[in-house]
């Protein structure tokens, strides 16, 4: 399977920490924020990657993470010049897709804790793939209602009256069909090609299943002062009790095998002297 991240928008709510760099390039306590979306797709065994991104923006992330090969993956960039809809990345990205089928995360989606997505992702064969976690305030969220077999009820982008606590995170899957089901959407009364209307498009087909997320597993927002913030503490909080580092690419890499223990260590020897290599080598340590 390969993977998408989507990272543009404009991110108008982090002003003016987004005056020059995106949303997804702010620290989540020690590490970029894009860092996290990107290990739950390498953490998953999806190493060819797209990330869509913002004109301004795409180079930055190219200079960051440049063309993944450090970590065993293959990333290529592309260009969304304007926020039009998270659907939108499938025909920015139809080359890429081609007739495979995709995984698409936000840039700015932190997911902490086993949520399944190696197993998922290597069963996968038709259909799309979303899941529901429970949220306090549901109306933020396109929200889904399950019945008690976990089959999709309904889908609701934004609901004003409550169908379940369950919002839909920034991680979905989808089979080689989706660029085709993409082009036949509608753009919606705010201009954009919204992610639900292509989830009721699998719905409508009885082609789409939700897995309720765990109560145990964090799926963290990170879009405002606040919830950056917390988002931050959180990270730090885990890190400091376990000495486990949270989203540390170099390190799934490795445990993945999706480098040598020789290319972590070429890796970890090139790198600026830092509390994070300090890190990655005592990673080394406890595996010789
Ligand atoms: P939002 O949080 O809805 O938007 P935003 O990031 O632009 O933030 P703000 O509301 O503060 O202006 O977007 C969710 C994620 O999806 C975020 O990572 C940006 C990304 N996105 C795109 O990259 N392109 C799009 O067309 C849309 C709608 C979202």
């Amino acid at each position: 399977m390969k993977g998408i991240v989507l990272a543009g928008g404009a991110g108008t709510r982090l002003y003016p920490l987004t005056r020059v760099a995106s949303k997804q390039l702010q620290p989540v306590y020690d590490k970029p924020m894009i860092y996290y979306p990107l290990a739950t797709l390498l953490g998953a065994g999806i190493r060819e990657v797209l990330l869509i991104s913002t004109p301004q923006d795409v180079p930055r992330f190219e200079s960051l993470l440049g063309d993944g090969s450090q970590w065993g993956m293959d990333i290529s960039y592309a260009v969304q010049p304007e926020p039009r809809g998270i659907a939108q990345a499938f025909l920015i990205g139809s080359d890429f897709v081609g007739d495979r089928s995709v995984a698409l995360i936000l840039g700015d989606n932190i997911f902490h804790g086993n949520i399944g997505l190696a197993r998922l992702v290597e069963s996968f064969t038709t259909g799309a793939h979303i899941f529901g976690y429970p949220v306090r305030d549901p109306e933020r969220y396109g929200v889904v209602d399950l019945d008690h077999d976990g089959n999709v009820r309904s889908l609701v982008e934004k609901p004003t009256e409550p169908i379940s606590n369950l919002a839909v995170p920034g991680l979905y899957l989808y089979d080689g069909r989706v660029v085709e089901m993409t082009e036949g959407l509608v753009p919606s009364g705010r201009g954009e090609l919204e992610i639900t209307d292509l989830n009721k498009a699998y719905l409508d087909r009885g082609e789409l299943v939700a897995t309720r997320l765990a109560r145990g597993i964090a799926w963290l927002d990170s879009g405002t002062h606040e919830s950056l913030l917390e988002a931050s503490n959180f990270i730090a909080t885990i890190e400091h009790r376990q000495g486990l580092k949270i989203a540390c690419l170099e390190e799934i890499a490795l445990r993945t095998g999706a480098i040598t223990p020789a290319e972590f260590a070429t890796l970890v020897s090139a790198m600026a002297p830092s509390t994070y290599r300090e890190y990655l080598e005592r990673v080394a340590a406890e595996r010789a």
